[in-house]
């Protein structure tokens, strides 16, 4: 059921991935959200298992089933991926935020359906919390990954928010490469340190990522 035996090297860890996307609901029916397909976060999480780690998985609306032998926590909106992501973290050594979070929410949804009117409209929009800036402000001991597709200037603008989030690395990736990505089953990425250091690997399978990604958090946190 859980795939092929492997090196249990993640037991007696605790280990908390956000995936997917959020919902910011505009009225009961209406919400802005994004693509993501939430692969690379059920990656993480399905690998971490295997390995023996104790894994909460959070995550939005997405198409995948719980993988078993995981917690998975259902949520929707930012604020409440944040609580669920916030609580589940306090006792967790590796945070993985592969979360496409909104950046922001209405200010204030309307209770009832809106009915259209003529002309144009004005959506009141208000900032998210910043959840992996929220986590690395109360870090700890504990390794904190995110992730961030760009569309230029990639190296530099990762490396920015590695260092603003106080985030171990990012694995930093761009819209353009077909088959990755949103809703791909391949990935590529690069990791990048708030220092700007920084290595591409090549093009592979997400679980491949994941795994990579994981043996990174977890040499990090041996040397802590
Ligand atoms: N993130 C988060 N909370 C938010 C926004 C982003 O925790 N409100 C996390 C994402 O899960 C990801 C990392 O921060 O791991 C980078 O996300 P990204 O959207 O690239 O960063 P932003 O700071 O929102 O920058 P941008 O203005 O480019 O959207
Ligand atoms: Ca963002």
């Amino acid at each position: 059921l859980l795939g092929p035996a492997r090196d249990q090297d993640l037991k007696g860890l605790r280990v908390v991935v956000s995936a997917g996307p959020t919902r910011e609901y505009l009225d009961p029916v209406r919400f802005i959200s994004n693509p993501s397909s939430g692969k690379m976060g059920f990656a993480v999480a399905e690998d971490a298992r295997d390995r023996g780690a104790a894994v909460t998985l959070v995550t939005g609306p997405v198409t995948l089933p719980d993988p078993p032998g995981v917690q998975v926590v259902r949520i929707e909106s930012a604020l409440d991926l944040r609580d669920a992501v916030v609580k589940a973290a306090r006792d967790a050594q590796i945070v993985v935020m592969t979360a496409a979070v909104a950046d922001y929410r209405a200010a204030a949804a309307a209770t009832e359906k809106q009915a259209k009117v003529a002309g144009d409209v004005t959506i009141h929009l208000t900032p998210n919390p910043d959840i992996l800036a929220e986590l690395g402000r109360e870090k700890g001991d504990r390794v904190l990954v995110g992730f961030a597709m760009e569309t230029h200037a990639g190296v530099e603008r990762a490396a920015g928010k590695a260092a603003r989030k106080n985030a171990d690395f990012i694995l930093l990736n761009y819209p353009t490469q077909a088959g990755t990505a949103f809703g791909g089953d391949d990935n590529e990425v690069t990791l990048v340190r708030a220092d700007g250091s920084h290595e591409a690997w090549p093009r592979t399978s997400k679980r491949e990522v994941a795994r990579r990604l994981l043996d990174e958090a977890a040499r990090l946190l041996a040397r802590r």
